[in-house]
């Protein structure tokens, strides 16, 4: 489900947190996938509250499949493995742990009255 909650200037590009679903509604360790103003993104629940949005896309296979994927950690990295080819990637930045030159797109997040928002690009940016 989407929708625009509040549009907001910010560097001159137009922005909105769209609620996507009750925080309650995310399992920990467990990842979701939403639709985002157009894009597939994976949400996910780390075991210490933090909510993290990637992009859903493997780019190793194409697939959108990592909402899917086994969510770890390397180190103090909170992790989600692809379920295809298995690469990590750090929830935080989306950098792939085993390849320095492959990145997943980052959504920032908040929960706010009990709600999971993702930051989205406005439509001005496409
Ligand atoms: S429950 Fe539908 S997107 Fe989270």
């Amino acid at each position: 489900m989407t929708a625009v909650a509040e549009r907001l200037e910010q560097d001159g590009t137009e922005v909105g947190w769209v609620p996507v679903c009750p925080y309650d509604a995310l399992v920990p360790d467990r990842g979701a996938a939403a639709i985002v103003d157009g894009d597939q993104v994976a949400l996910f629940r780390t075991a210490d509250g933090a909510v993290h949005a990637v992009g859903n896309r493997d780019p190793f296979s194409g697939a959108n499949v990592l909402a899917r994927g086994i969510v770890g950690g390397r180190g103090d990295v909170p992790t989600v493995a692809s379920p295809m080819y298995k690469q990590a990637f750090d929830l935080r930045t989306g950098r792939c742990l085993d390849d320095a030159a492959v990145a997943l797109p980052v959504w920032r997040t908040r929960v706010r009255d009990g709600l999971v928002e993702v930051l989205a690009p406005g439509r001005g940016r496409r």
